[in-house]
Protein backbone atom coordinates (compact mmCIF):
# COMPACT_ATOMS: atom_id res chain seq x y z
CA UNK A 1 0.00 0.00 0.00
CA UNK A 2 1.16 3.33 -1.01
CA UNK A 3 0.64 6.34 1.72
CA UNK A 4 -1.10 8.10 -0.86
CA UNK A 5 -4.11 4.59 -0.83
CA UNK A 6 -3.47 4.60 2.98
CA UNK A 7 -4.79 7.89 3.52
CA UNK A 8 -7.27 7.46 0.70
CA UNK A 9 -8.62 4.42 2.58
CA UNK A 10 -8.69 5.79 5.80
CA UNK A 11 -10.78 8.92 4.67
CA UNK A 12 -14.69 8.98 5.06
CA UNK A 13 -16.35 8.36 1.55
CA UNK A 14 -16.94 11.31 -0.63
CA UNK A 15 -20.79 12.70 -0.12
CA UNK A 16 -21.82 14.26 -3.61
CA UNK A 17 -25.51 16.47 -3.34
CA UNK A 18 -28.40 16.70 -6.12
CA UNK A 19 -31.22 18.18 -6.32
CA UNK A 20 -34.61 15.48 -6.57
CA UNK A 21 -36.70 17.71 -9.54
CA UNK A 22 -36.37 19.18 -13.11
CA UNK A 23 -32.07 19.45 -12.95
CA UNK A 24 -31.36 15.58 -12.21
CA UNK A 25 -32.16 14.17 -15.16
CA UNK A 26 -30.15 16.09 -17.36
CA UNK A 27 -27.15 16.38 -14.65
CA UNK A 28 -27.04 12.18 -14.25
CA UNK A 29 -25.25 11.81 -17.90
CA UNK A 30 -23.09 14.53 -16.93
CA UNK A 31 -22.03 12.43 -13.49
CA UNK A 32 -21.79 9.63 -15.08
CA UNK A 33 -18.50 11.17 -17.60
CA UNK A 34 -17.49 12.23 -14.09
CA UNK A 35 -17.47 9.04 -12.84
CA UNK A 36 -20.43 9.45 -10.79
CA UNK A 37 -23.23 6.79 -11.65
CA UNK A 38 -25.72 5.95 -8.96
CA UNK A 39 -26.55 2.45 -8.08
CA UNK A 40 -29.52 1.10 -9.84
CA UNK A 41 -31.54 1.70 -6.39
CA UNK A 42 -31.59 5.53 -7.24
CA UNK A 43 -33.86 5.18 -10.03
CA UNK A 44 -36.25 3.10 -8.58
CA UNK A 45 -39.18 5.20 -7.65
CA UNK A 46 -40.27 2.65 -5.02
CA UNK A 47 -36.99 3.51 -3.55
CA UNK A 48 -37.22 5.76 -0.14
CA UNK A 49 -33.96 5.78 0.85
CA UNK A 50 -32.17 9.30 0.48
CA UNK A 51 -28.31 8.29 0.34
CA UNK A 52 -27.36 6.22 -2.07
CA UNK A 53 -24.03 4.13 -3.43
CA UNK A 54 -22.06 5.09 -6.85
CA UNK A 55 -21.31 1.91 -9.59
CA UNK A 56 -17.78 3.31 -9.21
CA UNK A 57 -17.39 2.83 -5.25
CA UNK A 58 -15.93 5.55 -4.05
CA UNK A 59 -18.71 8.33 -3.53
CA UNK A 60 -22.24 8.61 -1.70
CA UNK A 61 -25.04 10.67 -3.87
CA UNK A 62 -27.38 12.12 -1.61
CA UNK A 63 -30.88 13.17 -3.06
CA UNK A 64 -32.64 16.61 -2.00
CA UNK A 65 -34.39 19.58 -2.89
CA UNK A 66 -32.52 22.20 -4.89
CA UNK A 67 -32.15 24.61 -2.42
CA UNK A 68 -30.85 22.30 0.70
CA UNK A 69 -27.89 20.72 -2.03
CA UNK A 70 -26.16 24.32 -1.72
CA UNK A 71 -27.07 23.85 2.56
CA UNK A 72 -25.72 20.82 2.68
CA UNK A 73 -22.97 21.67 0.87
CA UNK A 74 -22.11 24.71 2.79
CA UNK A 75 -21.78 23.21 5.68
CA UNK A 76 -19.73 20.41 5.11
CA UNK A 77 -22.17 17.70 5.23
CA UNK A 78 -21.35 17.04 1.66
CA UNK A 79 -18.48 18.19 -0.12
CA UNK A 80 -19.59 18.49 -3.17
CA UNK A 81 -22.90 18.55 -5.55
CA UNK A 82 -24.91 19.80 -8.59
CA UNK A 83 -27.18 23.25 -8.27
CA UNK A 84 -28.47 26.18 -10.33
CA UNK A 85 -27.03 29.35 -10.13
CA UNK A 86 -30.15 31.23 -8.96
CA UNK A 87 -29.84 28.84 -5.94
CA UNK A 88 -26.33 29.69 -5.70
CA UNK A 89 -26.96 33.32 -5.79
CA UNK A 90 -30.05 33.73 -3.47
CA UNK A 91 -27.74 32.22 -0.68
CA UNK A 92 -24.51 33.36 -1.34
CA UNK A 93 -22.73 31.30 1.51
CA UNK A 94 -19.00 32.71 1.47
CA UNK A 95 -18.28 28.92 2.05
CA UNK A 96 -19.38 27.62 -1.52
CA UNK A 97 -17.45 27.49 -4.48
CA UNK A 98 -18.56 26.72 -8.18
CA UNK A 99 -15.73 26.08 -10.18
CA UNK A 100 -17.51 24.87 -13.35
CA UNK A 101 -21.44 25.79 -14.86
CA UNK A 102 -22.46 22.57 -16.80
CA UNK A 103 -23.92 24.06 -19.28
CA UNK A 104 -27.16 22.07 -18.09
CA UNK A 105 -30.28 23.75 -16.08
CA UNK A 106 -30.78 27.09 -18.56
CA UNK A 107 -33.45 28.94 -17.75
CA UNK A 108 -33.72 32.68 -16.33
CA UNK A 109 -34.67 34.49 -13.23
CA UNK A 110 -37.72 37.71 -14.29
CA UNK A 111 -39.63 39.88 -12.78
CA UNK A 112 -43.86 39.30 -14.18
CA UNK A 113 -46.70 41.00 -13.86
CA UNK A 114 -50.36 40.78 -15.29
CA UNK A 115 -50.64 41.16 -18.53
CA UNK A 116 -52.71 44.10 -18.00
CA UNK A 117 -50.41 45.48 -15.58
CA UNK A 118 -51.49 46.34 -12.09
CA UNK A 119 -51.29 49.15 -10.06
CA UNK A 120 -49.59 48.42 -6.82
CA UNK A 121 -50.48 51.05 -4.40
CA UNK A 122 -52.32 54.43 -5.78
CA UNK A 123 -49.64 56.77 -4.73
CA UNK A 124 -47.12 54.80 -3.84
CA UNK A 125 -45.03 53.62 -6.96
CA UNK A 126 -42.24 53.27 -4.71
CA UNK A 127 -43.34 50.44 -2.79
CA UNK A 128 -44.15 46.62 -4.66
CA UNK A 129 -45.26 43.33 -3.06
CA UNK A 130 -43.81 40.34 -5.05
CA UNK A 131 -43.83 37.00 -4.77
CA UNK A 132 -40.97 34.85 -4.68
CA UNK A 133 -39.10 32.24 -3.95
CA UNK A 134 -35.80 34.12 -4.27
CA UNK A 135 -36.58 37.13 -1.41
CA UNK A 136 -32.91 38.07 -1.08
CA UNK A 137 -31.99 38.35 -5.39
CA UNK A 138 -35.71 39.87 -5.72
CA UNK A 139 -35.18 42.82 -2.52
CA UNK A 140 -31.27 43.27 -4.11
CA UNK A 141 -32.82 43.84 -7.79
CA UNK A 142 -35.54 46.45 -6.48
CA UNK A 143 -32.99 47.74 -4.03
CA UNK A 144 -30.85 49.06 -6.76
CA UNK A 145 -33.88 50.38 -8.64
CA UNK A 146 -34.41 52.61 -5.62
CA UNK A 147 -38.04 50.39 -4.52
CA UNK A 148 -38.69 49.05 -1.37
CA UNK A 149 -40.20 45.59 -2.46
CA UNK A 150 -42.02 43.76 -0.36
CA UNK A 151 -41.38 40.15 -0.28
CA UNK A 152 -43.99 37.63 0.15
CA UNK A 153 -42.15 34.18 0.14
CA UNK A 154 -43.86 30.93 -1.77
CA UNK A 155 -42.38 27.59 -2.45
CA UNK A 156 -43.90 26.92 -6.06
CA UNK A 157 -46.83 28.20 -8.05
CA UNK A 158 -45.88 31.49 -8.29
CA UNK A 159 -47.78 32.51 -11.00
CA UNK A 160 -51.07 32.55 -8.82
CA UNK A 161 -49.78 35.30 -6.36
CA UNK A 162 -51.00 38.37 -8.78
CA UNK A 163 -54.27 36.55 -9.62
CA UNK A 164 -55.56 36.31 -6.34
CA UNK A 165 -54.23 39.69 -5.50
CA UNK A 166 -51.86 38.65 -2.94
CA UNK A 167 -49.04 40.25 -5.08
CA UNK A 168 -48.50 43.09 -7.66
CA UNK A 169 -45.87 41.36 -9.41
CA UNK A 170 -43.81 37.67 -9.41
CA UNK A 171 -39.82 37.06 -9.39
CA UNK A 172 -40.12 33.45 -10.49
CA UNK A 173 -37.48 31.36 -13.16
CA UNK A 174 -38.70 31.22 -16.90
CA UNK A 175 -37.63 28.81 -19.78
CA UNK A 176 -40.30 28.79 -21.87
CA UNK A 177 -42.63 31.33 -20.90
CA UNK A 178 -45.73 29.08 -21.16
CA UNK A 179 -46.68 29.21 -17.23
CA UNK A 180 -46.54 32.72 -17.51
CA UNK A 181 -48.69 32.80 -20.73
CA UNK A 182 -51.11 30.84 -19.10
CA UNK A 183 -51.57 32.50 -16.13
CA UNK A 184 -52.23 35.85 -17.93
CA UNK A 185 -48.63 37.14 -16.41
CA UNK A 186 -45.82 38.63 -19.13
CA UNK A 187 -42.48 39.07 -18.73
CA UNK A 188 -40.72 42.54 -17.88
CA UNK A 189 -37.65 42.26 -16.71
CA UNK A 190 -34.46 39.55 -16.23
CA UNK A 191 -32.73 39.41 -13.24
CA UNK A 192 -30.39 37.00 -14.20
CA UNK A 193 -29.64 33.75 -16.67
CA UNK A 194 -29.80 30.78 -14.81
CA UNK A 195 -27.61 27.31 -15.46
CA UNK A 196 -26.33 24.54 -13.07
CA UNK A 197 -23.19 24.64 -11.37
CA UNK A 198 -20.76 22.16 -9.91
CA UNK A 199 -20.73 23.32 -6.41
CA UNK A 200 -17.94 22.58 -3.85
CA UNK A 201 -17.30 23.66 -0.35
CA UNK A 202 -14.45 25.74 0.15
CA UNK A 203 -12.36 24.10 2.99
CA UNK A 204 -13.04 20.64 1.67
CA UNK A 205 -11.56 21.47 -1.59
CA UNK A 206 -8.32 22.67 0.07
CA UNK A 207 -8.13 19.47 2.38
CA UNK A 208 -9.27 17.18 0.15
CA UNK A 209 -7.60 15.86 -2.56
CA UNK A 210 -10.15 13.78 -3.60
CA UNK A 211 -12.10 17.24 -4.34
CA UNK A 212 -10.08 19.27 -6.55
CA UNK A 213 -9.88 15.53 -8.80
CA UNK A 214 -13.51 15.80 -8.67
CA UNK A 215 -13.70 19.37 -9.87
CA UNK A 216 -10.89 18.79 -12.58
CA UNK A 217 -12.96 15.73 -14.18
CA UNK A 218 -16.32 17.81 -14.17
CA UNK A 219 -14.34 20.93 -16.01
CA UNK A 220 -12.35 18.53 -18.46
CA UNK A 221 -15.75 17.26 -19.32
CA UNK A 222 -17.56 21.08 -19.83
CA UNK A 223 -14.72 21.57 -21.67
CA UNK A 224 -14.85 18.76 -23.98
CA UNK A 225 -18.88 19.27 -24.35
CA UNK A 226 -18.33 23.21 -25.01
CA UNK A 227 -16.13 22.10 -27.97
CA UNK A 228 -17.90 19.50 -29.20
CA UNK A 229 -20.64 22.09 -29.47
CA UNK A 230 -18.50 24.56 -31.17
CA UNK A 231 -17.78 22.07 -33.97
CA UNK A 232 -21.80 21.02 -34.39
CA UNK A 233 -22.05 24.75 -34.93
CA UNK A 234 -19.52 25.12 -37.59
CA UNK A 235 -20.37 22.06 -39.45
P1 LIG B 1 -37.96 22.26 -5.24
O1 LIG B 1 -37.25 22.62 -4.00
O2 LIG B 1 -38.66 23.43 -5.89
O3 LIG B 1 -38.81 21.03 -5.13
P2 LIG B 1 -36.22 20.58 -6.66
O4 LIG B 1 -35.42 20.00 -5.57
O5 LIG B 1 -37.29 19.74 -7.30
O6 LIG B 1 -36.84 21.98 -6.28
P3 LIG B 1 -35.10 20.83 -9.24
O7 LIG B 1 -36.47 20.96 -9.86
O8 LIG B 1 -34.27 19.65 -9.53
O9 LIG B 1 -35.18 21.07 -7.70
O10 LIG B 1 -34.26 22.08 -9.66
C1 LIG B 1 -34.80 23.34 -9.69
C2 LIG B 1 -33.75 24.06 -10.44
O11 LIG B 1 -33.89 23.75 -11.82
C3 LIG B 1 -33.84 25.55 -10.33
O12 LIG B 1 -33.16 26.00 -9.18
C4 LIG B 1 -33.17 26.00 -11.65
O13 LIG B 1 -31.78 26.17 -11.44
C5 LIG B 1 -33.38 24.80 -12.60
N1 LIG B 1 -34.31 25.03 -13.70
C6 LIG B 1 -34.07 24.90 -15.00
N2 LIG B 1 -35.12 25.17 -15.76
C7 LIG B 1 -36.09 25.47 -14.94
C8 LIG B 1 -37.43 25.87 -15.10
N3 LIG B 1 -38.06 25.99 -16.26
N4 LIG B 1 -38.12 26.10 -14.00
C9 LIG B 1 -37.57 25.95 -12.81
N5 LIG B 1 -36.31 25.59 -12.59
C10 LIG B 1 -35.57 25.36 -13.65
C1 LIG C 1 -40.88 26.27 -12.78
C2 LIG C 1 -40.98 27.77 -12.53
C3 LIG C 1 -42.11 28.16 -13.43
C4 LIG C 1 -41.94 27.23 -14.61
C5 LIG C 1 -41.25 27.98 -15.72
O1 LIG C 1 -41.78 25.60 -12.02
O2 LIG C 1 -41.22 28.03 -11.15
O3 LIG C 1 -43.36 27.97 -12.82
O4 LIG C 1 -41.15 26.14 -14.19
O5 LIG C 1 -41.08 27.18 -16.87
P1 LIG C 1 -41.67 27.64 -18.29
O6 LIG C 1 -41.27 29.06 -18.54
O7 LIG C 1 -41.03 26.68 -19.26
O8 LIG C 1 -43.17 27.47 -18.24
P2 LIG C 1 -41.69 24.04 -11.76
O9 LIG C 1 -42.28 23.32 -12.91
O10 LIG C 1 -40.26 23.65 -11.46
O11 LIG C 1 -42.60 23.88 -10.50
P3 LIG C 1 -42.67 24.74 -9.14
O12 LIG C 1 -43.72 25.78 -9.38
O13 LIG C 1 -43.05 23.71 -8.14
O14 LIG C 1 -41.32 25.34 -8.86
Amino acid sequence: MTPSSISQAAAPILTFAVPKGRILAEALPVMARAGLTPEPAFHDKAERALSFGTVEGATRIIRVRAFDVATFVAFGAAQAGIVGSDVIEEFAYSELYAPVDLGIGHCRLSVAEPREGYADRPGNASHYRVATKYPNLTSRWFERQGIQAECVKLNGAMELAPLLGLSGRIVDLVDTGRTLAENGLVETEVIMPVSARLIVNRAALKTDRRVAELVDRFRRDAERQGEGQAEDRAA
